[in-house]
C-alpha cells in the first residue's frame, strides 16, 4: 500500500493514540495538531510522525497544516461542555468540521475521515448527539463527488487508557459500598479500540467505504448496569450496583451538572435515553473480556507508548 502524508486531528486523545500507532506502524507519514503539545510529548516515541502546536480552530493554521496531504483524519469531540446552552458542542462538532472539509476543499485533501457516534442525529436531543448529527451531515453533503469522506459511529469504545471503563474504575475506588447508577438500563454494544482503529486504517485506501457512514459495535450488549459491575469485579471495587428509577436518574443529572468537572450532566443523561446498539451484525468482533481485565486487573500503569516501545 502506497504511504500516504496524513493530517490527525484529536490524534493526542484515548482513539487517536492508538490510531497514530497503527498508521505509524502502516508506513504512514502522520502529523498530529494539538493545542497542548508539552502535554504530549510521549507520542513522539513514534517514528513518522510530527506533533504540532496549532490552533485547530483556526483555518490559516488548518490550511497550512493540510497543505500536500493525502487525507485527513478529523477525532475532535467532546461529551461535556463548560456551559449548559450547547454552544461549545456546537464549536467542537459542527463549526470544526465545517472548517475541516473547507480547508480539505481549498488544499485538495481528496480523503476525510470524519469520527461521529451511534445516534447521532440531527433530531437527538442530547447536544452531544445532535451536534454529532449535524457535523456528519454537513462533510457529506459539503463533500458530495469532491472528496471522498467516511464517517464511523461507534458505540462506546473499549481499550488501554479508555476513558469509560477507567473512568468507572475510579468512580468504584472511591464510593463507599452502593453506587447509585443513572440510566442504568439503557444497553451497549462496547467496540475495541484496535478494531476500530483498523477499520479507519482500512478505509484510508478501500473505495468501497467512499461516502459510507459506518456504524460501530462490539459483538455482545450489555447494560450500562451490567458494565459497571463488571468493571467493579475487574477493578476489584465490590461494590452494590444500584439502578436509580428514570425520575432520579434525571435529577441526578440535574445536581451534578453544576458540580465542576460535571461528573454527570443532562446532556449524558438525553444521549443515555437511546440504546447504543447497532442493528445486525457486528463487524467488530473483539469481546470484552478478551481485553479489558488485562488493563483493569494487572497492569493499569502500563500505558499504550510503554507497549509501542517494548514491541520495538
Ligand atoms: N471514546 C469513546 O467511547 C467514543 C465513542 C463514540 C464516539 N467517540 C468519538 O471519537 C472521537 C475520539 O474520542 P476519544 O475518546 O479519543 O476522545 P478524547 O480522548 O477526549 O480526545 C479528543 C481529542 O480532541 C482534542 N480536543 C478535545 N476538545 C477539543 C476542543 N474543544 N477543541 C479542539 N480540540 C479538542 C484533544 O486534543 P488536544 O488537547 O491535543 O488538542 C483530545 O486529545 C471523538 O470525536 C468522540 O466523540 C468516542
Amino acid at each position: 500500500m502506497k504511504n500516504l502524508s496524513i493530517c490527525v486531528l484529536g490524534g493526542t486523545g484515548f482513539v487517536g493514540r492508538h490510531l497514530c500507532a497503527e498508521l505509524v506502524k502502516r508506513g504512514h507519514q502522520v502529523k498530529v495538531l494539538t493545542r497542548r503539545r508539552e502535554q504530549h510529548r510521549e507520542l513522539l516515541v513514534l517514528p513518522s510522525l510530527q506533533l504540532i502546536q496549532a490552533d485547530v480552530h483556526n483555518e490559516t493554521h488548518l490550511k497550512q497544516h493540510f497543505n500536500n496531504c493525502d487525507a485527513v483524519i478529523n477525532l475532535i469531540g467532546i461529551l461535556n461542555e463548560k456551559g449548559h446552552k450547547g454552544n461549545g458542542f456546537h464549536i467542537a462538532h459542527v463549526e470544526l468540521s465545517r472548517k475541516v472539509i473547507t480547508m480539505c476543499s481549498s488544499c485538495k485533501v481528496s480523503r476525510l475521515l470524519h469520527m461521529s457516534a451511534l445516534n447521532a442525529s440531527p433530531e437527538a436531543k442530547s447536544f452531544y448527539l445532535r451536534t454529532k448529527g449535524e457535523a456528519e451531515n454537513y462533510v457529506h453533503t459539503y463533500a458530495a463527488n469532491k472528496i471522498a469522506v467516511t464517517s464511523f459511529r461507534p458505540s462506546v469504545i473499549f481499550g488501554v487508557e479508555d476513558s469509560f471503563m477507567n473512568r468507572f474504575a475510579s468512580v468504584l475506588k472511591f464510593t463507599p459500598g452502593v453506587l447509585p447508577l443513572a440510566c442504568a438500563n439503557t444497553k451497549f454494544a462496547p467496540v475495541y479500540v484496535n478494531d476500530v482503529v483498523q477499520i479507519m486504517a482500512d478505509s484510508l485506501t478501500d473505495t468501497s467505504s467512499f461516502g459510507e457512514r459506518i456504524n460501530l459495535c462490539g459483538p455482545k450488549q450489555y447494560s450500562l448496569k451490567d458494565l459497571v459491575k463488571y468493571v467493579a469485579t475487574m477493578s476489584g471495587h465490590k461494590r452494590i450496583i444500584f439502578g436509580l428509577p428514570n425520575w432520579l436518574s434525571k435529577l441526578q443529572a440535574n445536581v451534578l451538572e453544576y458540580v465542576p468537572s460535571k461528573p454527570f450532566s443532562i446532556d449524558n443523561y438525553h444521549s443515555l435515553q437511546k440504546d447504543s446498539v447497532c442493528d445486525g451484525e457486528s463487524i467488530c468482533m473483539t469481546p470484552l473480556e478478551s481485553i479489558v481485565p488485562s488493563y483493569l486487573q494487572q497492569d493499569r500503569n502500563y500505558s499504550l507508548l510503554d507497549r509501542f516501545r517494548a514491541k520495538r
